[in-house]
């Protein structure tokens, strides 16, 4: 049973996202599809176990939604897909096929948790950033530059000029993303245990795609990208199976405060720890640490 619930251009459908996708999603329809699918490494997203009983089950039921995807993306539309490190080749090698992959991305973050001694632990997610058409794209560069690390303590002086004038010091940025994962005592933190920073989406969303556009994401969680999409003046159509997910997504892009007469509030977090011999913990220490022993990404 799909369920669907709207509110000034965002939509929330609760239900299977291929079941949606197919049924409720016509084509070419979607600017901009950001998918973070489960990775199939055992997570839980509440009674869903993230394990499937091979990689060709994984793969052959991504090449499901992917299909959909595709279909749904308008011809001069972008995707961005994330998945494990060791599920991505296959996800690149049916992507190349049938759309232009115009970069590998990786999101580096840090690491203060539990971490591999006995391999070099994971530290990044590859995201791969494809086009329908390499000649017809939307790429908003103007909006998504950084400051250039030149490594100098002044400004550069560019004397080719007829008036020296100052280096732009401005660049797009390249393939190796640093972003910090969302902590307990961030403002956006939600109970989820695989939440994206709202700005890792921030910057796929302002590069690419225009406000007013219709961005779509068929694995929402904690619905980072239809947040930042409100935030940045775009539509927005999310899909999560998980009813506990649901309902942040009610709250934090619907505005609802109330879902079946329980109240819809942001989490409650207690900042006072204690171990068993009464010392206070990091707060932020133990939900790395958690975040970290799971990550095999
Ligand atoms: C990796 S998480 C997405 C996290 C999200 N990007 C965020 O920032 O919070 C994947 C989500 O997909 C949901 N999911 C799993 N299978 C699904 C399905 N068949 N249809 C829709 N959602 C599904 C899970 O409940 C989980 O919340």
């Amino acid at each position: 049973m799909i369920q669907r619930y709207e509110q000034q251009g965002n939509i929330i459908f609760h239900g299977d996202t291929v079941n949606v996708l197919k049924n409720y999603i016509p084509s070419e329809s979607v600017d901009l599809i950001f998918i973070d699918p489960p990775y199939n490494i055992g997570k839980k997203f509440g009674n869903f176990h993230d394990k499937w009983d091979s990689e060709a089950e994984y793969v052959n039921w991504a090449y499901q939604w992917l299909e959909e995807c595709i279909r749904i993306l308008k011809t001069n539309g972008t995707i961005y897909i994330m998945t494990s490190t060791q599920a991505m080749p296959y996800f690149d090698i049916f992507l190349r096929k049938k759309l232009t992959i115009l970069s590998r991305i990786i999101w580096h973050y840090d690491s203060s948790g539990v971490q591999a001694t006995k391999y070099f632990g994971s530290m990044y997610e590859p995201i791969l950033h494809c086009v329908k058409d390499k000649n017809n794209y939307t790429f908003n560069a103007d909006d998504i530059k950084i400051e250039a690390k030149t490594g100098s303590q002044r400004k550069l002086i560019d004397y080719r000029k007829s008036v020296p004038t100052p280096y732009n010091t401005e660049k797009v940025p390249g393939n190796a993303w640093y972003f910090p994962r969302v902590r307990y005592r961030m403002e956006e933190y939600e109970n989820h245990p695989t939440q994206k920073p709202e700005s890792l989406l921030e910057r796929i969303i302002l590069a690419s795609s225009n406000e007013g556009g219709l961005i779509l994401d068929p694995f929402a969680g904690t619905f980072t990208t239809a947040a930042v999409a409100k935030r940045l003046c775009r539509k927005s159509i999310s899909i999560e199976l998980q009813e506990e997910y649901l309902k942040i997504g009610l709250r934090r892009v619907l505005a609802w405060q109330e879902y079946k007469g329980e109240k819809l509030l942001a989490p409650q977090k207690n900042h006072n720890i204690k171990n068993k011999d009464g010392q206070k913990l990091d707060t932020d220490c133990i939900q790395r640490s958690i975040f970290d022993a799971n990550t095999t990404a």
